[in-house]
Order: structure tokens, then C-alpha cells, then sequence
């Protein structure tokens, strides 16, 4: 095999994006800094078919940082709810008061400036500064660093080592067609098992495919905590009782039907947080109202609030 060039690679996986990416993703369309930054946050945790939805729908009530100057914590809450980790979305509100009080309602240019938002890492700061302004900085979520241990086949990830790998093979003169194809090259085609390597721009380039061994680094394991959460649907005339959850030490000031914590017994769905493993189970009753501050909600009206996935999908899909 030919050594490594770096620089064609980068240019094959944008010239790849062009013929084959999926150019019709609603945040690659109509870019602007505050569209490419909505879409990151989204997408830090979110597959892509599921942001879709909440991203068009966050476009059309807050279309850019004007329209949603003015929106409050709640506000951005309701357009987050059933998609989970909802820090993310006290995170935009409290970057969009900081950008108006700031940055006189303009994203900042300035790695420093945009890094200094909350919830924007290092990756994500370097999706806003290379898709929506076009300066060369790299990426390096998941999907970039599948590619990257392909390519370079390296077995375990290191931070310093990858940012500078992904720095080299960053095409600089197609920055908005080199990250959208590496991501899509990830997603689409490096896959964890049976990659697609004959359909892949960089089949030569790549040590994984000439060795006929790809590489996957492990995710980092986190030991979890079992919790046993039993929930009570008080239901009246269609709708649910629900509470402003400061009891539970995460989930801060979501919408939940009381709660108790509870033995081991049946449970009806299991919901994984970054550091918890939940043990769910629900049990309905009608009149079994506790004396804490609470409101009711219809199903419509819960869609419009923020509420945990696993509540959401319950009291909301009847799942
Ligand atoms: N994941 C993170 N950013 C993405 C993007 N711009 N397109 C597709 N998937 C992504």
C-alpha cells in the first residue's frame, strides 16, 4: 500500500459528500451559525432521524437568534420535550441570553468567544466554526473517531493524537463538504461491523482495509448505580397529575408524576442515564392525590412541556 497522504483524503471524502451525502438534512440546508448550532446541540445525543422532527420544528418557532431572544427557559423546554438530556436545552437558553448580552445578538467568530458558550465543547465549537464560517478547525465525535482508528487503525483512543489526526486530514478548502462527509462516511458507510469498504472514497488510504481488520473503540465504560422508581399516573377526566421534579437529584425541574423510590419488584421499562440505570415502574390510580404543588396535563398538553423520555413515551405514545 501507497503511505498515507493526508491531503487527498480529505479532498476524496468531500469530493465523496458531493455525489453521496445526504445534502437534503434540514441543517444543511439555509446555513447560518445559529441553525448549524441548534442542529450540534441536538445531534450531541440524538440520532439524526430523530433530531429531524425537533430540529424543523425549533426552525419554525425560533427560526434565528432574533425570534428567540425573548424565549424563556420553559419555552425552550417545550420544543425539547421527549428527546431527552435536557440540559441541552437550558444550555441554549442560557447561551442566547449571553449572546444578546455579549455579542449584540450575533454568534461570536472566535474559537475562544464560541467555546466560552455553555454546552458547546471542543467539537461542537469546531462544527460552528467550520460549517457555518468556514475556518478550519476539526471535529471529533463519534463518528470522526471511527474513521480516524479505520484509517490510521489505531485501537485505542487518544485524545491528543486523534484531534491532531483530524486536524490533518481536515480539507481545507471544502470545510462544509469534508465535516458533513466524514460524518456521513461514519454513519453510512464505516460501520462497526461488516464496513462498506468497497463503496468507501478512501478505501486506499485506509490501514483497517488493508489489513482486513477494523478497529473499534471501546466506549468508555461507566459503572452505573441501579435506582427503583415506581410512579404514580393519578389520572382525572384524561389527565395526569404531574409535579416540578426537585426531589430526584437529576431530571431538575422536568414535569413527572409523583414518585417514590422502590423495591426491586416488576418494572416496566428500564431508561439508562449517564451514570444511573433506572428501573421503572407505573402504577394508575384516580384518586390517590399527594399533598405536593402539582398541575394537570392533558396527553397534547404534556407534548408541550418538558418531561422525562420515559414519561413522555408513557403518558404521551402509551408506550
Ligand atoms: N452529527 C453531528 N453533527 C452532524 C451533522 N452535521 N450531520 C450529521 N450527523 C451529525
Amino acid at each position: 500500500m501507497a503511505p498515507i497522504q493526508e491531503t487527498k483524503i480529505g479532498s476524496k471524502i468531500s469530493n465523496w459528500y458531493a455525489l453521496n451525502g445526504r445534502k437534503n438534512l434540514p441543517w444543511r440546508e439555509n446555513i447560518t451559525p445559529y441553525r448549524v448550532w441548534i442542529s450540534e446541540i441536538m445531534l450531541q445525543q440524538t440520532q439524526v432521524n430523530t433530531a429531524i422532527d425537533y430540529f424543523n420544528r425549533f426552525m419554525k418557532k425560533y427560526p434565528d437568534l432574533a425570534a428567540i431572544k425573548e424565549a424563556s427557559e420553559d419555552d425552550i423546554y417545550s420544543l425539547w420535550s421527549g428527546l431527552g438530556y435536557y440540559r441541552r436545552a437550558s444550555y441554549i437558553y442560557k447561551a442566547k441570553e449571553l449572546i444578546h448580552k455579549d455579542f449584540s445578538g450575533k454568534m461570536p467568530e472566535s474559537y475562544e468567544d464560541i467555546i466560552s458558550l455553555p454546552g458547546i465543547g471542543k467539537s461542537t465549537a469546531g462544527a460552528i466554526l467550520s460549517i457555518a464560517f468556514n475556518k478550519p478547525y476539526p471535529i471529533l465525535d463519534a463518528n470522526v473517531k471511527k474513521v480516524l482508528s479505520r484509517i490510521f487503525y489505531k485501537e485505542a483512543f487518544e485524545e491528543k493524537s486523534f484531534w491532531a489526526l483530524s486536524e490533518k486530514i481536515l480539507d481545507k478548502n471544502n470545510l462544509f463538504k469534508f465535516q458533513q462527509g466524514v460524518m456521513d462516511l461514519g454513519s453510512q458507510l464505516c460501520l462497526p461491523k461488516n464496513p462498506k469498504c468497497t463503496s468507501c472514497p478512501v478505501n486506499n488510504n485506509c490501514l483497517a482495509n488493508n489489513k482486513g481488520k477494523y478497529p473499534l473503540i471501546a466506549k468508555k465504560k461507566i459503572k452505573k448505580t441501579s435506582e427503583y422508581l415506581r410512579f404514580n399516573l393519578i389520572k382525572q377526566k384524561n389527565k395526569y397529575f404531574l409535579t416540578k421534579n426537585n426531589t430526584l437529584g437529576y431530571w431538575k425541574n422536568l414535569w413527572i408524576p409523583p414518585v417514590e423510590h422502590h423495591e426491586p419488584s416488576n418494572i416496566d421499562v428500564v431508561h439508562n442515564l449517564s451514570h444511573r440505570k433506572l428501573n421503572i415502574s407505573f402504577f394508575e390510580s384516580k384518586n390517590n392525590l399527594p399533598k405536593i404543588e402539582g398541575k394537570w396535563f392533558s396527553p397534547e398538553e404534556i407534548k408541550k412541556i418538558a418531561t422525562p423520555k420515559p414519561i413522555f413515551d408513557r403518558l404521551v405514545n402509551n408506550g
